[in-house]
């Protein structure tokens, strides 16, 4: 049982908090699932890069997906090997690719044909080798919010298989491209075992074309997108997941990797606030607590659903509806929207739960809002992983305002 009064007054609210032990947990039940083939899973940075998060699953085994330079570098920092780190995302900057051919990462995974020439100028350039992958667009619906839908052909993402089987042959007979993976993420939040067992069919057929073709293809990157419990959603058995991939895959010689994100942090993170005020109309009524859209996108840019809980509220208080919205000016700031909640009063804590992926990330300064205090939680301990931000912080980067 997790004090979140006891957190909340050592550190202050917003306040978010990690549960590591939790992620070891998601950690090993992934593993698992994977023993029957060599695997790798590379942590999608994106959904929460706080460095200790990172070292915790440097710590556990895996390697990191990183979208730009940045996630690249914290991966490092925070102790990742570079053979286990892949470069993705669709406008790499040039300075961007040479520092991550510069830091010997496992591949780069390309999204356009252009970039593929890019990619090869500046290995030329450095006289250094690019090893690559190239994300395979397999037009699948994923079935989840159109924002986080990915591979789709009226997606941004990737290349169309023909594209694809062009660039890889061009890529083999290039001195200094080497193609070594291959590549799908086909969204977030996902459901449903369909979608990611048709994409794995779709790519592994085109994996085994590239064998027969004498492209030695050694990663079958699968992505990430292994959807979580908010509500009351259904989530995948990753034994059925794991097995589809191996089925699609049936002889080949490949290593698995496998990309989450939410899956491996998001139920572990909590984001703590406290009541600052109630207040009602003849309409509706409105807790308005201290954590705001600022904190907390995934509501407002989503509609997303995120339980909570009030603290210390007794089973048998009676609840009315209303909406917890945050202290931004914005009628789009809410963390909560239609929901049964008992009175509350200033200073009571409710807890929203489900945070720990895509929030502190996503988190912004908007208002001058100094973001959130982060802290680990594991084997009964505490202990401050990112100081909450002052108004100092955020105002040291503007210069020359006289
Ligand atoms: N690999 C690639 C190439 C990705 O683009 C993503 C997520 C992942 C892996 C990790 O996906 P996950 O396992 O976390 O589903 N901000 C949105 C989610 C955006 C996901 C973007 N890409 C949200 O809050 O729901």
């Amino acid at each position: 049982m997790i004090d979140f009064a006891k957190l909340s007054s050592k550190y202050d609210t917003p306040l978010y908090l990690y549960d590591f032990d939790d992620i070891t947990k998601n950690y090993n039940e992934l593993k698992e699932a994977f023993t029957a083939r060599k695997s790798l899973f590379c942590y999608a940075v994106k959904a929460n890069s706080n460095l200790s998060v990172l070292k915790h699953l440097a710590t556990l085994g895996a390697g990191c997906d990183c979208v730009s330079i940045g996630e690249v570098k914290r991966a490092l920092i925070a102790g990742v090997q570079s053979y286990k780190i892949i470069f993705s995302g669709v406008g790499k900057k040039d300075a961007e690719i040479e520092e991550a051919l510069e830091k010997k990462i496992l591949m780069i995974n390309l999204e356009s044909e252009e970039e593929m020439c890019r990619v090869e100028q500046i290995a030329d350039r450095i006289n250094c080798e690019a090893r690559i992958s190239i994300r395979v667009n397999p037009n699948i619906d994923p079935k989840t919010h159109p924002y986080i839908s990915t591979g789709l052909h009226e997606n941004k993402f990737g290349v169309d298989i023909e594209v694809a089987k062009k660039m890889y042959l061009y890529a083999a007979k290039s001195k200094s491209l080497n193609p070594i993976g291959i590549h799908f993420h086909i969204g977030s939040q996902i459901t449903q075992t369909l979608p990611f067992k048709e994409a794995s069919q779709v790519i592994s057929s085109l994996l085994k074309s590239l064998h027969a073709a004498n492209i030695d293809i050694k990663f079958f990157d699968v992505g990430g997108g292994i959807g979580i419990k908010y509500k009351d959603e259904e989530t995948i058995s990753l034994y059925e997941y794991a097995q589809n991939i191996f089925e699609s895959l049936s002889g080949e010689d490949v290593t698995v990797v496998c990309e989450p994100g939410r899956f491996l942090v998001g139920n572990s993170g909590y984001l703590v606030t406290k009541v600052l005020y109630e207040k009602k109309n003849d309409k509706k009524r409105f807790v308005i607590v201290d954590a705001a859209m600022n904190d907390l996108l995934r509501p407002s840019l989503y509609k997303a659903y995120h339980g909570f809980e009030l603290i210390d509220a007794k089973d048998d208080e009676e609840k009315s509806l209303a909406d917890i919205v945050g202290p931004i000016c914005e009628s789009g700031d809410f963390l909560a929207k239609d929901i049964y909640i008992p009175q509350t009063k200033h200073d009571d804590i409710i807890v929203i739960k489900s945070a720990g992926a895509y929030g502190f990330t996503m988190s912004s300064n908007y208002n001058t809002r100094p973001r959130a205090a982060e802290v680990a939680l594991s084997g009964g301990k505490d202990r401050l992983i990112r100081k909450r931000e002052t108004i100092e912080d955020l105002v040291e980067q503007e210069i020359e305002y006289l």
